[in-house]
């Protein structure tokens, strides 16, 4: 079947997508943006597709490409949802079950007929969150249902109909942000907490912080009561600061000040250089706060096995915040556990440095050295711990130099779901974290090469069979920890400790003899000192950080056409 993938961005839903369409190996698929009509016009007409599936689409399909082509839009709602603010209500409204439905294209937007709908059951959670987790899985099944329909002559899709009691979604508008305020003097904490997570990712909740316009992002219920009066500074912890509320108080991970040229940055950063004398930042040094803080890091140990979590936002890791997980790392590692798993965010896994930090910084190239430095050192203990074995357990996604930190453990193993992008060049980097060691020795130089310079994403399944990673398990989020337990035992059962790390150990003397760490390290520094001085790599972080798009598909992924794709593909 011929499959066009028409989306707004190459997010993570389209790569979700994109993955679930290759793995099935007989279908031909090309990508392409929509927004300009002209361009869109000229590759559905050289492609000619059986199908169009537009998993992330914001603009409107020109007539008569739906009206010629079988257009399917995946939104994320129930049944007779409509509108673009979709998860925002359903998590504003604390719908206990929402959904994926998958609609023919037609004249009013979402009001085509259904050709599948799953749903699943909310958490407490940000939009983000649950638009990369549920909502992705409800939408790769749609997909494959509306697959299975294209072949079956007599399929006809459901007409939406609001008198059918199946229909029970409605159409709503665009959340604005009066429906989203913060009312400081009703609103108790998990209120505000939910308001937040809706608004995440995008726009965030917009409010004046001591003076300041902002929108905030990135909340948590703190657990403590307080008797101030509500939104008074309470505490700050790791670049979070809390605010309290009539009924105790919340965290607040991240802020966007409003206006250009601002972007998403910790909130105590934002905040520093606009507070009078009266508000004290050194609060969290002196009080018991400090105790249940913003904490990013978590350690918990389970007989041998010790598991680590670091669950930064969004999966980006600035310099301090490397140091901090480095320090976690070496404390764990003198302990007498035999196995460090280590289990990422809930978010993502790790997406490698931290770009926002980098652009906050006076001199970015400097502090892009630092951070990148940083995360080696990390990598850098892994590669070298001759006393335990490293597990790295992907529950979440994991990009760049995530993904290469994911390498250097002496086992990976993934959720089925789950997403890499084990490349740079996008961002115009050569990439560091030893990765010229790590993935050759997993993948073969002629893999290594396609993975990184393809620059394409790859899912759990295919990177297990090009031994990317070591195994993939079918697992909700919640289970997967339990699941990563059961394997390891296995894992162990089929050799046992002692033997692992002692061929851990051979092996690692053997590839230092061939060619020390610290040339792998030497050499990827050269790239990346070239890299940080070059003006493509600042312009594309600036384009990532302000989120400008060039409207076009990029360069890369102009190449994805059809079976062709890639070695990559074709080896798994
Ligand atoms: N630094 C700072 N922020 C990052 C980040 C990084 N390295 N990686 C992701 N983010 C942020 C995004 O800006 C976005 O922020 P938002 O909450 O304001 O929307 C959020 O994480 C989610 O990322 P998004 O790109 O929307 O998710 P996705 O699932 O569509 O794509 C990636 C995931 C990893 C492919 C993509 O985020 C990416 O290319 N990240 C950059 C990786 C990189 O180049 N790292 C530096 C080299 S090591």
């Amino acid at each position: 079947m011929k499959i066009l993938i028409l989306m707004t961005s190459f997010n993570g839903l389209s790569q979700a997508v994109f993955e679930s369409l290759i793995q099935k190996e007989c279908h031909s698929i090309k990508l392409a943006f929509a927004g300009n009509d002209e361009t869109l016009r000229e590759d559905v007409c050289a492609f000619d597709p059986d199908l169009i599936l537009c998993p992330f689409l914001k603009q409107r399909i020109p007539n008569d490409i739906w009206q010629k082509y079988l257009c399917i839009i995946l939104h994320p709602g129930i049944k007779g949802d409509r509108g673009p603010s979709a998860i925002d209500w359903a998590l504003m409204q604390s719908q206990p079950l929402w959904g994926m439905t998958a609609l023919q294209a037609d004249q009013e937007m979402d009001a085509g007929a259904i050709w599948a709908s799953f749903e699943f059951e909310t958490r407490l959670t940000t939009k983000a969150s649950l638009y990369r987790d549920e909502v992705t899985q409800a939408a790769i099944q749609c997909v494959d249902q509306v697959i299975d329909q294209c072949f079956q002559q007599s399929y006809e899709p459901q007409p939406l109909d609001y008198s059918s009691p199946s229909i029970i979604g409605r159409l709503q508008p665009l959340m604005k942000q009066h429906d989203r305020a913060i009312d400081w003097q009703r609103d108790n904490a998990l209120t505000i907490v939910r308001k937040i997570n809706a608004a995440d990712s995008f726009p965030g909740v917009r409010d004046n912080l001591f003076g300041i316009e902002v929108s905030l992002f990135n909340a948590s219920v703190m657990e403590t009561v307080t008797t101030r009066e509500p939104k008074q500074l309470v505490a700050q912890s790791n670049g979070a600061i809390a605010l309290s509320t009539i009924d105790g108080a919340i965290w607040i991970g991240h802020l966007k000040q409003v206006g250009d040229p601002y972007f998403k940055l910790p909130a105590a950063w934002v905040l520093k250089g606009h507070l009078s004398g009266a508000l004290n930042f050194d609060l969290a040094a002196n009080s018991a706060f400090d105790l249940m803080g913003f904490e990013e890091l978590q350690y918990r140990r389970e007989g041998d096995i010790g598991y680590l979590q670091f669950n930064f936002h969004n999966g980006a890791m600035g310099t301090q915040q490397c140091r901090r997980l480095l320090a976690a790392y070496q404390q764990v590692s003198l302990t007498d556990v035999k196995l460090i798993v280590l289990t990422g965010g809930r978010e993502f896994w790790s997406n490698g440095i931290h770009l926002n930090h980098i652009e906050a910084a006076a001199d970015p190239a400097a502090e892009s050295w630092k951070n990148i430095n940083a995360i080696n050192d990390i990598v850098e203990a892994i590669l070298t711990n001759q006393k335990q074995l490293t597990i790295a357990a992907l529950g979440s996604n994991a990009g760049a130099g995530g993904v290469m930190m994911a390498l250097a453990c002496d086992h990976v193993v993934a959720r089925k779901s789950v997403m890499m992008n084990p490349h740079y060049q996008s961002m115009g980097l050569y990439g560091s974290e030893y990765w010229t060691y790590s993935l050759p020795k997993r993948v073969g130089q002629s893999l290594a090469k396609a993975l990184t310079t393809e620059c394409l994403p790859i899912g759990a399944v295919r990177a297990q069979a090009i031994n990317l990673i070591d195994a993939y398990l079918d697992s909700s989020y919640e289970k997967f920890e339990g699941r990563v337990a059961a394997h390891l035992a296995e894992w162990l059962d089929s050799l046992c400790f002692d033997t692992r790390l002692q061929n851990k150990k051979l092996d690692r003397a053997k590839d230092e003899a061939a060619k020390p760490l610290q040339q792998y390290r030497n050499e990827e520094l050269k790239e990346m000192k070239q890299c940080f001085a070059s003006a493509e790599y600042h312009e594309a972080r600036q384009s990532f950080v302000f989120k400008r798009s060039c409207g076009r598909l990029p360069a890369h992924l102009r190449k994805v056409f059809g079976v062709e794709l890639s070695q990559v593909k074709k080896l798994a």
